[in-house]
């Protein structure tokens, strides 16, 4: 069968890893028709546009879409197309797999964890704005309804997965309506949850856990700007930002991409490393149904790291981003 898959190669290393990862996701025999469109700042210069109307048209049509990381301006320009892509398609749940991989050295062995972030609002809402010269004020919008659904979808994922605990992540001491109320939320699904250890953690205790102990999470259920925040800590944890692979899932529509941006320090060199890119899409092919593929892409992938020949300079290697694709695809036999 052949899966039409919106593709966006988006900005900076973007249209580098997009190339390995589909070519190693081909290698592995899935027959996927790419249908490529443009986001960001290339589609922004073109048609003043970040996000065309006929990009979400296709994910619509298409249900699935692999993306490279799309760049953002700092404090200034147009509003990120990764979150109104997010909000657009209300891809509610953020799942960012934490996972140690042998041959990647890091500070700890057996990292197991699994990120779930809210994805569409906390102060993602976007709602700013002036006050008076010199004051500015910026919108914390939580709600009962997306609490709910997320610790839904936490509790889901961990029973479906054989996860045993899931930890709440808050500063609720502080933010006592905002924060109090995604807790609260989480209290009461893990009412429904049994057979799953619920805790929770004030966001800077978690932050130092992590670095101390990692290994005694399982699930942390994050809201939207702790989420992305701790995503980056607990990537440093096992070998940096080209390691962690990231899935935005809703109830219609999914969209596959890395948890890291598009690098524009090394944008353009051919050195950038595909593999959180590859892992996303082997969380999208296990969305679709093509677990023996994913599993492969796996095993190549961790048998290329595992023999520390071929790896990309993030990792201590020499090799550039197509010799350390075309690594996996030999492995892949
Ligand atoms: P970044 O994640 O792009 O880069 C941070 C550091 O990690 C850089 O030193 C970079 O070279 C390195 N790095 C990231 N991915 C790598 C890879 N695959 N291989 C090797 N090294 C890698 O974060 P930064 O610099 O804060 O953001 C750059 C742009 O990306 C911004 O415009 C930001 O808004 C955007 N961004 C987009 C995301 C998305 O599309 N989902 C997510 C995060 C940031």
């Amino acid at each position: 069968m052949t899966y039409r898959i919106t593709l966006i190669p988006g900005d900076g290393i973007g249209p580098e890893i997009t190339k390995a990862a589909t070519r190693i996701i081909g290698a592995a025999g899935v027959d996927c028709e790419w249908v490529e469109h443009e986001a960001g700042i290339r589609a922004y210069e073109r048609t003043g546009n970040p996000l065309p109307p006929e990009l979400l048209d296709s994910i619509r049509e298409n249900k699935v879409a692999f993306k490279g990381p799309l760049t953002t301006l700092i404090g200034e320009g147009f509003p990120s197309a990764n979150v109104a892509l997010r909000k657009g398609l209300d891809l509610y749940a953020n799942l960012r797999p934490v996972r140690s991989v042998a041959g990647v050295d890091s500070r700890y062995e057996g990292i197991d964890l699994v990120i779930v972030r809210e994805n569409t609002e906390d102060l993602y809402s976007g709602i700013e704005h002036l006050v008076m010269p010199g004051v500015t004020q910026g919108m914390k919008v939580i709600t009962s309804a997306a609490s709910i659904r997320i610790a839904r979808f936490a509790f889901e994922y961990a029973v479906k997965r054989g996860r045993k605990k899931v930890t709440a992540v808050h500063k609720a001491n502080i933010m006592k309506l905002t924060d109090g109320l995604f807790l609260e939320s989480a209290r009461i699904v893990s009412a429904d949850y049994p057979g799953i250890e619920f805790d929770d953690k004030i966001v800077d205790n978690l932050a130092m856990q992590l670095v101390l102990n990692p290994n005694q999470f399982d699930v942390l259920l994050l809201s939207n700007l702790y989420g992305d925040i701790v995503s980056d800590l607990c990537a440093g944890l096992v070998g940096g930002l080209g390691m962690v692979p990231a899935a935005n899932i809703g109830e219609d529509y999914s969209v596959f991409e890395a948890v890291h941006g598009s690098a524009p320090d090394i944008a353009g060199k051919g050195i950038a490393n595909p593999t959180a890119l590859t892992f996303s899409g082997v969380l999208m092919l296990r969305h679709l149904g093509e677990d023996e593929a994913a599993d492969r892409i796996i095993q190549a992938t961790f048998g290329v790291l595992e023999a520390r020949k071929v790896r990309t300079p993030d990792l201590g290697g020499s090799a550039s981003t197509q010799e350390y694709a075309d690594a996996v695809i030999a492995e892949l036999g």
